[in-house]
């Protein structure tokens, strides 16, 4: 167990402690190169433990190619190209398999058109609200953060809830990337181990910022990590306790988040979309057309003020989300479906992957500054556009790359290598300052 400094947690040692006693007792030989992980009960049952699949990744990179674990977790570590997996259910089984008495094949996992595209509901559900689903494309094609505000019953829920129809496919190395995640929290399937969907996580705005961020004496993932590289979904925003929502801050700039607890220090990644809906005003009826607003101007800003300045300008699109017009209700013509839309995200994303082929970064909405530099090539009308509105918004520095950053997934939406000043009008609608916020 060296190095003894280093705090050990878990029962993942149970099996590889057995093995070596039993050794050296009687004799049956573990090859050197044989990495043992499992949970011994009392009566010599192998039990599932979790974070396997991250263990084998970090030591087959470290040259090990034999993993012994148990039988519940053996498909887990065949998500793993290259590395020779047996499973086992009792200990009985695996001392008979190193002495020789019991032969065994290693274990497999076919992983075949696993990406999967199956869900209850579709974008063409959602009847008029073209500027919210617009924004929900942009959103989706260069993973920009969006909140939607707007009086209740517009379709704010709706459309965050249709959000992963129309999200990029996973590529297998992300899918790896956040099951190893979902391994560490224990929340991986024994038969299917790999999680074949972006993540969709919406926990309840009563949920703590320790739920949210992550944390336990033996730091576990919390919701902002077990929605990296998918969505994390937070309806009624403003309700959720000012701590919680201030723990987003460091994650949203920089894709991690480290927690440091008694049981030691955990870094997770973090790199979540996120979506948040909320009404302006505690009646929710401010800025509605229809009908009147019961608040006082106190109680509004009060209500608004529950959502920081730095969170806000974290958020790349913010919407305004109109009451449904009448026409669009009382027609119920089906809005475009989800595969329409995700074609065209599907396009705008392989230009990104063109484009940061040789960078850490996946998505416009991940842009270093240096990148914004190189890839936000602008028209010279575009350039007087954006002199004009940085004038007249006072953006922050945050807010004008955000800006650039949202301006260039629609011109890559549209395939258009400059941006032009459609693209940065565009871009500008989705900052609703003059409203409300
Ligand atoms: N644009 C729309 N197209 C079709 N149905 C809609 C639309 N907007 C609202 N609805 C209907 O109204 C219901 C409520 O909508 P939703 O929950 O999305 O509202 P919301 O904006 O989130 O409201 P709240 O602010 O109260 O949370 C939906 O389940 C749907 O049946
Ligand atoms: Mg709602």
């Amino acid at each position: 167990l060296a190095p003894s400094h280093l705090k050990k947690q878990g029962t993942h040692y149970d099996l590889a402690i057995a093995i070596g006693i039993l050794s050296l007792s009687t004799g049956i030989h573990a090859g050197e190169d044989m990495v043992f992980l499992g949970e011994l009960s009392l009566d010599g049952k192998i039990n599932r433990v979790k974070g396997v699949l991250p263990i084998v990744i970090s030591l087959h990179q470290k040259g090990y190619k034999k993993f012994i674990v148990p039988k519940a977790n053996a498909k887990e570590a065949c998500v793993v190209k290259g590395v020779e997996v047996y499973g086992f259910e009792n200990l009985l089984e695996l001392v008979k398999f190193l002495s020789g008495e019991l032969k065994k094949e290693p274990e497999s996992f076919e992983i075949q058109d696993w990406q999967s595209y199956d869900y209850d509901v579709d974008f063409s559900e959602v009847y008029g609200q073209h500027q919210a689903k617009r924004a929900a494309e942009i959103a989706c094609a260069g993973m920009h953060h969006l909140l939607l505000i707007g009086s209740p019953g517009a379709g704010k829920s709706m459309i965050a809830k249709r959000l992963p129809t129309i999200m990029p496919p996973l590529s297998f190395e992300e899918a790896v990337e956040i099951s190893r995640i979902y391994s560490v929290a224990g929340l991986l399937n024994d038969d299917f181990p790999l999680i074949t969907k972006r993540p969709f996580r919406s926990p309840h705005y009563t949920a703590s910022d320790v739920a949210l961020a992550g944390g336990g004496t033996n730091p576990q993932p919390g919701e902002i990590s077990l929605a990296h590289l998918g969505i994390l979904f937070l309806d009624e925003f403003p309700e959720f306790s000012r701590k919680a929502i201030e723990t987003l801050r460091q994650p949203m700039e920089d894709g991690y988040i480290t927690i440091s607890r008694s049981g030691g220090r955990a870094t997770f990644p973090a790199k979540f979309l996120l979506v948040a809906a909320m009404n302006p005003c505690p009646c929710g009826n401010y800025g509605n057309p229809y009908k009147a607003c019961t608040c006082t101007p106190m109680q509004i800003k009060s209500y608004q003020s529950r959502i920081s300045g730095p969170i806000l300008d974290r958020i790349d699109l913010r919407v305004w989300v109109e009451p449904l017009d009448k026409e669009s209700m009382i027609t119920m013509k089906p809005g475009e479906s989800s595969q329409k839309i995700r074609e065209r995200v599907i396009r705008a994303v392989q230009i990104q992957r063109e484009r940061f082929k040789n960078s850490k970064t996946k998505f416009n909405g991940h842009m270093t500054n240096e990148e914004i530099k190189r890839f936000c090539v602008t028209t010279e009308e575009a350039q007087r556009h954006l002199r004009l509105a940085v004038e007249r918004l006072n953006l922050t520095g945050r807010g004008y790359t955000k800006l650039l950053k949202v301006a260039r997934t629609i011109a890559d939406l549209e395939g258009q290598e400059k941006i032009n000043s459609t693209h940065v009008a565009e871009a500008l609608q989705f900052r609703v300052e003059d409203k409300t916020l």
